[in-house]
């Protein structure tokens, strides 16, 4: 940790993946745009991009092979004990693919952000753009929300919802979503560090206003 780091929140990413928001992370960390450092990537499967994403930016990272654990209860022990170790004041999951133990979500409550790919409370869990273009939706989209024992359920802190176009398939969907989650992980993470998003009484507050059950939303108009 530099001098610099001091007065700057500390803050611990676990990623499953290719850590493309992770990215975003660093970007913003590095530029002066975010008052965080980032003190170690946590990753749940080795030889994942993310982590090498993590090492050419001299980030610390870990892994935890979730499957060398005899339990989940087992495994998020340990992973509580290696995120506590740096004594972080948020804890962002980017694509961490787990489902997490009440006891993880409650130790973190109010201080652990996710990323989902969809307009919560549509379409929890896995394969959502598939999901929304067979529901027909007219649009899709990204939601940051603090992290709570509900899969997917905690408050949102901020949506993007993008229109979906009729020669989508997943995949081109993905991509144009993909894109907002790297414009609003970071501005979630900023809010948070600067003490303007909270988690009060299980909702989210920004500047000390109650948010939408959506959240902030933005809605981006680009194809
Ligand atoms: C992101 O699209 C994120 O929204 C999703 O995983 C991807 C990770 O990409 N998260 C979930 O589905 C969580 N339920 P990345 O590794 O390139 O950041």
């Amino acid at each position: 940790m530099s001098t610099d780091d001091v007065k700057k929140m500390q803050v611990v990413v676990l990623i499953s993946g290719s850590g493309s928001n992770l990215q975003a992370l660093i970007d913003g960390a590095a530029s002066g745009e975010l008052p965080i450092s980032i003190a170690a990537v946590i990753s749940n499967r080795p030889d994942v991009f993310g982590l090498t994403r993590a090492s050419q930016a001299g980030i610390p990272t870990l892994v935890l092979d979730h499957k060398s654990f005899a339990s989940r209860e087992a495994f998020d022990a340990e992973l509580m004990r290696q995120i506590d170790a740096y004594n972080p004041g948020l804890v962002v999951l980017a694509g961490f693919m787990r489902i997490l133990t009440p006891e993880f979500t409650q130790h973190y409550l109010g201080r652990m952000l996710n990323i989902h790919p969809s307009l919560l409370p549509k379409f929890q869990g896995l394969n959502t753009h598939q999901r929304a273009l067979d529901a027909g939706e007219k649009h899709h989209g990204v939601t940051v929300h603090f992290v709570t024992a509900e899969l997917d359920g905690g408050p949102a802190a901020i949506q993007a919802a993008v229109p979906v176009l009729p020669t989508d398939d997943a995949s081109l969907l993905a991509k144009r979503v993909q894109r907002q989650e790297h414009v609003i992980y970071p501005l979630a993470v900023k809010w948070f560090a600067e003490g303007k998003l909270r988690m009060v009484d299980s909702k989210a507050e920004l500047n000390g206003e109650l948010l939408p059950a959506s959240g902030y939303r933005i809605e981006a108009n680009e194809p």
